[in-house]
């Protein structure tokens, strides 16, 4: 499938401000506010992955953004060159609104000091121009092509990180192979995959739109991943189902996962 012939799905219609301010708060204690701690959680993982040191290179990419630069915090201190890679155009404007310091930008000021904290790092300001440097790139791509970024595919990146976003824009498990089968060619090989995604999910709703998702076990999502040519796949799983209901998701999924693994050399 090229470009022009993608088709349309849920998050043509994606509001990238309602999705910030439902999703991204802090509470007045400075934790990112987030049922069942899923935020400090996801926010921990990626800070271990990048302070373990094992990452090495400097360009990075991530792949379905979002209108969120919170994920790149930890990532920023270790690679100088990130791309974002989004579909909407709406949600690139929010990355690029930003780095700018644009006046209506978002607030990620409490989440840089979050992980700052985590990190042990005193001068959030100096990581937050530094993120600002570092994303470098805010292109469009669809991760439903072979080719994910078209035109802008520069060569493959040290690491490749995509968060929430996979599940949903796959229609069916052999989808969601093909899927990670795109992304995954965009990793070098030696090079690092970070994945995060939904458990055994079939929805999520914002309240005005029902994104469908693929239902997906840890050991599918895992299996997919060293099809595509990955070894070294390990994960971490925030499970769900021994809390009472899940307050404040309008998501219907047992966990999350977070997996890295390394791309096979060829
Ligand atoms: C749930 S959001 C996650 C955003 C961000 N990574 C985060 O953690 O908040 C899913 C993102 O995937 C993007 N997306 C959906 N389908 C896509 C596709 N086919 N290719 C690339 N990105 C896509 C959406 O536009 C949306 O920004």
């Amino acid at each position: 499938m090229t470009s022009e012939q993608i088709e349309t799905s849920s998050y043509d219609k994606f509001n990238a401000k309602s999705y910030l301010t439902r999703n991204y708060r802090a509470r007045p204690d400075g934790i990112p506010d987030s049922p069942e701690d899923w935020l400090p959680w996801l926010l921990k993982n990626l800070k271990d992955t990048f302070a373990g040191g094992e990452l090495s290179g400097e360009r990075l990419l991530d792949v379905g953004t979002g209108p969120a630069i919170h994920n790149l915090i930890s990532a920023a201190r270790h690679f100088p060159n990130i791309t974002c890679a989004e579909f909407c155009q709406e949600n690139r404007e929010e990355v690029e609104r930003w780095i700018h310091g644009e006046e209506d930008a978002f607030d990620w000021d409490p989440f840089i000091k979050y992980v700052c904290g985590l990190e042990g790092e005193d001068d959030w300001e100096a990581r937050k121009e530094a993120l600002r440097d570092a994303i470098q790139h805010v292109v469009f791509c669809d991760v439903r092509d072979k080719n994910p970024l078209g035109a802008m595919n520069g060569g493959p990146y040290d690491v490749v990180s995509s968060i929430f976003t996979l599940c949903g824009a796959a229609k069916d498990k052999a989808d969601f192979d093909e899927i990670v089968l795109n992304v995954g060619s965009l990793v070098k090989p030696g090079g690092t995959l970070i994945l995060v995604c939904d458990l055994e999910a079939t929805q999520y709703s914002d309240g005005d739109i029902t994104y469908p998702h693929t239902f997906l076990e840890a050991s599918y999502i895992r299996q997919a991943v060293r099809n595509s040519g990955f070894t070294d796949v390990e994960d971490d799983i925030l499970d769900f189902r021994s809390t009472e209901g899940r307050p404040g998701l309008n998501w219907n999924g047992t966990g999350y996962i977070y997996l890295t693994a390394r791309r096979c050399s060829e």
